[in-house]
């Protein structure tokens, strides 16, 4: 399978991704990764990973929908089956997601449907949670809403700092980012038209 990833920031996600569609069982190769940031970190390691990038600069359009479309038509040219969202911090327009429907995945940091949204970490530390985790999903319209495929838990300790609990939950993201991507690619995990999760579990 095709994987296009989009990025904003670091793109430790997106290498983990990459790392893992290296192994010759993996079905998945990552095609491209697009970041809204020019100036992303993450870029200079898809392309020192030998990934074709593009950057796509909000401020060089003159509207969200013209940003999405320029998005949308490189998304196009690679011709992705899946697109993953891997620190992508803007969210998509149904324009965006419909001809994707089904096929954009997203890691957040957070036990969804708990803390949805930004800051995740310091929130469930002034909730007194005891654990935290990340969630894979498929991508829909609304906030980090769409049906979950996977989820991995943290322990929350009684120091910890916002700083902490995001380092151990991106240890967890790393690793099941790249686990949940497989299940998808190898069609074992799809959404079905009524927006949940079918498991086939044909492998
Ligand atoms: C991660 O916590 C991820 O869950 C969130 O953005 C943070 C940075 O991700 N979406 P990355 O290092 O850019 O992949």
């Amino acid at each position: 399978k095709r994987i296009a990833v989009l990025i904003s920031g670091t793109g430790s996600n997106m290498v983990a991704l990459a790392k893992a569609c290296e192994a010759a069982d993996f079905p998945a190769e990552i095609v491209a990764v697009f970041s809204d940031k020019p100036d992303a970190v993450g870029l200079e390691k898809a392309k020192a990973l030998g990934i074709a990038t593009a950057a796509f600069a909000r401020k060089d359009y003159s509207s969200k929908a013209e940003h999405e479309a320029a998005i949308l038509a490189a998304l196009d040219a690679v011709k992705p089956d899946l697109v993953c969202l891997a620190g992508y911090m803007r969210l998509l327009s149904g324009d965006f997601i419909r001809p994707y429907q089904g096929r954009i995945l997203n890691i957040h940091p957070s036990l969804l449907p708990l803390f949805p949204g930004l800051h995740t970490h310091q929130r469930a530390l002034d909730a007194g949670m005891k654990i935290a985790g990340c969630t894979v999903h498929f991508v829909t319209e609304g906030m980090d809403e769409g049906p979950v495929i996977a989820q991995a838990v943290v322990p929350i300790l009684p120091n910890d700092t916002a700083e902490d609990l995001a380092a151990r939950t991106l240890t967890v993201e790393h690793r099941t980012y790249p686990l949940t991507l497989k299940l998808v690619a190898e069609g074992q995990v799809a959404m079905g038209s009524d927006g949940r999760i079918v498991q086939t579990g044909s492998a």
